[in-house]
């Protein structure tokens, strides 16, 4: 291989940077030239869309926080067209680093014949065939940090504190970040809470003498017998489906339920979470992925995406990732150890 490109697709993550960097010096370091393409897709149909990498592009890359080279989670492109435009850059392979919307166009591509290789990111960590996404752990870091910031206000003010983080519809964020930050109850989309539970939770503490109670809420926790709450404005505006406002609902449903025991706060942590640098963690796993995937473009092979199992990086098929994602299963030993803990699901 002479030119590869690498793409950032999808939403950002902390960690894109430091994936970067590992790309353009692992295959520098081969005399493998690399172009860099901006926006995600977008760049293979923009002017101005791709930028050579060298060296002196990906200083002090390590530990910045969103990507160089831009993302998009909102371009829906034709796989063909990106074929197409491989062909006339002179490009022999993709390095795709994102989620499994990036990892669908990839795998597209392989079936067209395209070289390809993914690494997988998300803050969300809901890739199928990784057990963890470079993003996953600095994202927990701050639902953490948040948690004790509102447990120290909440406190203060014997109120019940909520906090919605994101995730789509899996809880490995919230779950992580509430346990991390020692919240009281956790919502999650894989197990529905009900609204005279959690308020039973409230009343629990209340009366052996604890002034807070903190409840983190995963943007899709569902209600029993009911479905993931959208946000409509951004919705619309984004014309796919986008979560939100749920950490309000449950707000709402305990302050009927309490009936002025405490006071009820709700806020969503947003984008917060997906912006910074990364921990040394994601750093390094980044790193490995990262290298570990383009090592195994420029040897020839194609199709696969670097994945993190037991503890170390293995090469899985891009196709088994495409176009699906994974959740908290019921039998996750972390399941288990909160609840050993008291942290309690509202179920
Ligand atoms: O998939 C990553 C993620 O941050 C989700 O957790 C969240 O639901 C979504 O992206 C938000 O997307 P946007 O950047 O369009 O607001």
């Amino acid at each position: 291989m002479k030119k590869i490109a690498v793409l950032t697709g999808g939403g950002d993550a902390p960690g894109l940077n430091a994936v970067l960097r590992a790309v353009v010096l692992t295959a520098l370091g081969r005399g493998v030239r690399v172009l860099g393409i901006r926006d995600g897709f977008g760049g293979f149909v923009e002017a101005d869309g791709t930028v050579e990498l060298k060296e002196d592009s990906v200083r002090g890359l390590l530990w910045r926080g969103g990507s160089i080279l831009r993302c998009n989670n909102q371009y829906r492109g034709n796989p063909d067209l990106f074929v197409g435009r491989m062909q006339e850059l002179g490009l022999d392979g993709l390095v795709a680093v994102g989620g499994d919307g990036t990892l669908t166009i990839a795998a597209q591509m392989h079936e067209r014949g395209v070289k390809v290789v993914g690494v997988p990111k998300t803050i969300d960590n809901d890739v199928v065939g990784t057990d963890l996404t470079f993003g996953f752990d600095s994202a927990v870091s701050v639902v953490a940090e948040a948690c004790g910031r509102l447990i120290d206000t909440g406190e203060s003010h014997h109120r019940v504190m909520l906090v919605e983080v994101m995730g789509r519809h899996s809880g490995f964020l919230a779950l992580h970040g509430a346990l991390a930050g020692g919240a009281d109850v956790v919502l999650l989309p894989e197990i529905p809470y009900r609204p005279e539970n959690v308020a039973a939770v409230v009343r629990g503490r209340s009366s052996r003498g604890r002034t807070y109670t903190l409840i983190v809420v995963a943007e899709g926790a569902v209600r029993e017998g009911r479905g993931a709450v959208a946000d409509a404005v951004r919705s619309a505006r984004s014309g796919g489906e986008r979560l939100g406002g749920v950490g309000d609902l449950v707000a709402d449903e305990l302050h009927d339920a309490l009936k002025g025991l405490h006071g009820v706060r709700a806020m969503q942590l947003g984008h917060l979470q997906r912006g910074g640098p990364p921990t040394p963690f994601d750093r390094v796993l980044g790193t490995r992925l990262a290298t570990h995937a383009t090592w195994a473009l420029l040897e020839g092979h194609g199709g696969l995406f670097s994945a993190w199992h037991r503890g170390e990086v293995t090469l899985a098929p891009i196709t088994g990732a495409a176009g699906r994602h994974r959740t908290v299963e019921a039998d996750d030993p972390l399941l288990t150890v909160a609840r050993a803990v008291n942290l309690s699901f509202g179920d």
